[in-house]
């Protein structure tokens, strides 16, 4: 493969982090993410596979005046490649510019208003005002001589600078966001303006590199992948099966949470597809172990545990030794594998994997991915386009809408009222709008009336959000008349329900499930 020309990440543990690469690579360049003490002489090897063009250093939870946070070689400032600092990396090259960088002094979170003062480089061609998302407790003051103050916020003096000799420039809000309204123009000037990187990275590219490399891990075995009927799966089975052809089995397992009518759904449509298909009925086997279970992140091992379980019995009905999965990188992040950032979640196909698994391997094709990059993917592949276009659907299903300890009574309740959702939003031709669209069943009872007589029934939340890769969502705003239609429906056909509300929230700082 010739060397591309690529900007690296330097992973400061931020929630945003891998989200940067995947933002350049949306501007046609190579990006990947690299560990955050990278020195220089590895940088120099990485050289003979890429083209390094530009460095980023990411955001990250630490203060820069905590002596144990992570920290950059500072001999990667004069390497000679431009290097932007994002959020702590903005605070991290201040730091070591010996900038005037103050612990907790203007916390600045959410949208905010930036006024440019110099539009060059990084911000060239921009307006004086700027719409940027900022997440931060440490505010840089003021640089030494030989660096330029960019643009400044109320609250922070320096939120954007450069140090034109050398290409170094900081940015204290999150240009890789959807909700930084110039973040990719930001980005792009970085790449094309200050790196001159040129283009040539693509999904067609992508693609290949994968079916390349799924082919040399499964090393000529029979592998399995666990079907979920979802996008990710359903692209990573048919990566996999160019990758390895009939050697692919597919599993699906019904865990007794699927949304209404699913089983037959699957079975409908990936009969269709040249793999083997088969799907077990483990309802009985899941509640067995989850029956009374209230701690979400217990339900979530407890179903990790029990897919692979399953997995691992039909692999050696088929002689398979390798599980492929359909793990997309927001999947990883949340579950908190990096060295320096927070745990939100255990995904069930990341951290609810038990260490003793008994396959030689995990192949997890999409493993870099988001959901609009898989769903280019899938697209790309021949996937129907009904499947390329549903809605996301988490790994351990309803039990994560449903709070509390868990019953067979509650998952119907779920699942009807989360029919009702759907299908309301579907007649009123809103389904594609939203990222998102269900019903959560809460632990919340109150008192109603039905009929003339009092009810004590339980609350339904309608949650909808709009996002572009669910790192970062925004409510949805379904008109009133659906959700009307939505909340008569739901209390007049589920006789334990006397109540809906409507949930507000963006994300952060909820996230788009309850659990
Ligand atoms: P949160 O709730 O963290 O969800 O804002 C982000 C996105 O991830 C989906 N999700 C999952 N997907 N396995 C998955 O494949 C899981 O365990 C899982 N948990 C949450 C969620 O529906 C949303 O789209």
């Amino acid at each position: 493969m010739e060397r591309l020309d690529t900007v690296l990440v330097l992973d400061f543990g931020g929630q945003y982090c891998h989200l940067i690469g995947r933002r350049i690579r949306d501007l046609g360049v190579y990006s990947e993410i690299a560990p955050p003490d990278l020195s220089p002489s590895e940088l120099a090897a990485l050289g003979k596979r890429l083209d390094v063009r530009g460095l980023v250093l990411s955001g990250g939870p630490s203060s820069v005046h905590d002596p144990a946070s992570p920290r950059c070689d500072p001999a990667i400032l004069d390497s000679g490649l431009p290097v932007l600092g994002i959020c702590y990396g903005h605070q991290l090259i201040a730091q070591m510019a010996g900038g005037d960088v103050r612990r907790g002094a203007a916390k600045e979170y959410g949208a905010t208003r930036a006024t440019v003062k110099r539009p060059a480089g990084v911000l060239s061609g921009l307006e004086r005002s700027q719409k940027v998302w900022m997440s931060h407790a440490d505010t840089v003051f003021a640089m030494p001589a030989g660096w330029e103050v960019l643009a400044s916020t109320a609250h922070t003096p320096v939120a954007a600078f450069r140090e034109p000799r050398r290409g170094l420039y900081g940015l204290q809000w999150h240009p890789e966001v959807a909700h930084t309204r110039n973040g990719q123009r930001m980005l792009s000037n970085f790449v094309f303006r200050v790196c001159r990187a040129r283009r040539g990275w693509n999904m067609g590219r992508f693609i290949e590199e994968t079916v390349r490399r799924t082919r040399k891990e499964a090393g000529g075995d029979r592998c399995i992948i666990g079907l979920s009927g979802g996008v990710d799966s359903s692209t990573a089975a048919l990566l996999a099966s160019r990758a390895i052809g009939r050697r692919l089995v597919a599993v699906y397992v019904d865990h007794g949470f699927m949304r209404e009518g699913e089983s037959g759904f699957i079975a409908r449509t990936f009969g269709r597809f040249p793999m083997e298909l088969r799907c077990v009925d483990a309802r009985e086997r899941f509640m067995g172990r989850l029956r009374g279970v209230s701690d979400p992140e217990r339900k979530r091992r407890i179903i990790g545990e029990e897919f692979i379980r399953v997995f691992e019995e039909e692999a050696s009905r088929v002689g398979a030794r390798h599980l492929i999965q359909g793990t997309i990188y927001p999947d990883r992040i949340e579950s908190g594998f990096r060295k320096h950032s927070d745990k939100i979640k255990s995904h069930h196909n990341v951290a609810g994997i038990p260490a003793d698994v008994r396959f030689d391997s995990i192949i997890e094709p999409l493993r870099d991915l988001y959901k609009d990059e898989v769903r280019r993917v899938g697209a790309r592949l021949g996937l129907p386009r009904r499947l390329v276009w549903r809605q996301p659907f988490p790994g351990p299903g309803l039990s994560v809408r449903v709070m509390g300890e868990l019953a067979e009574e509650k998952v119907e309740i779920e699942r009807r009222a989360d029919w009702i959702v759907t299908s309301e939003l579907e007649r009123a031709r809103l389904d594609r709008r939203p990222w998102q669209y269900f019903a959560v069943l809460t632990d919340t009872r109150s008192v109603g009336v039905k009929g003339d007589s009092r009810a004590y029934g339980y609350v339904v939340a309608v949650r909808a959000v709009e996002s572009r890769e669910a790192m970062t969502a925004s409510f949805f705003k379904i008109p009133y008349d659906v959700l009307e239609r939505i909340s008569t429906r739901i209390t007049n056909e589920i006789p334990q329900v006397n109540r809906v509300v409507y949930d507000i929230t963006h994300k952060p700082p909820a996230t788009i499930e309850w659990e």
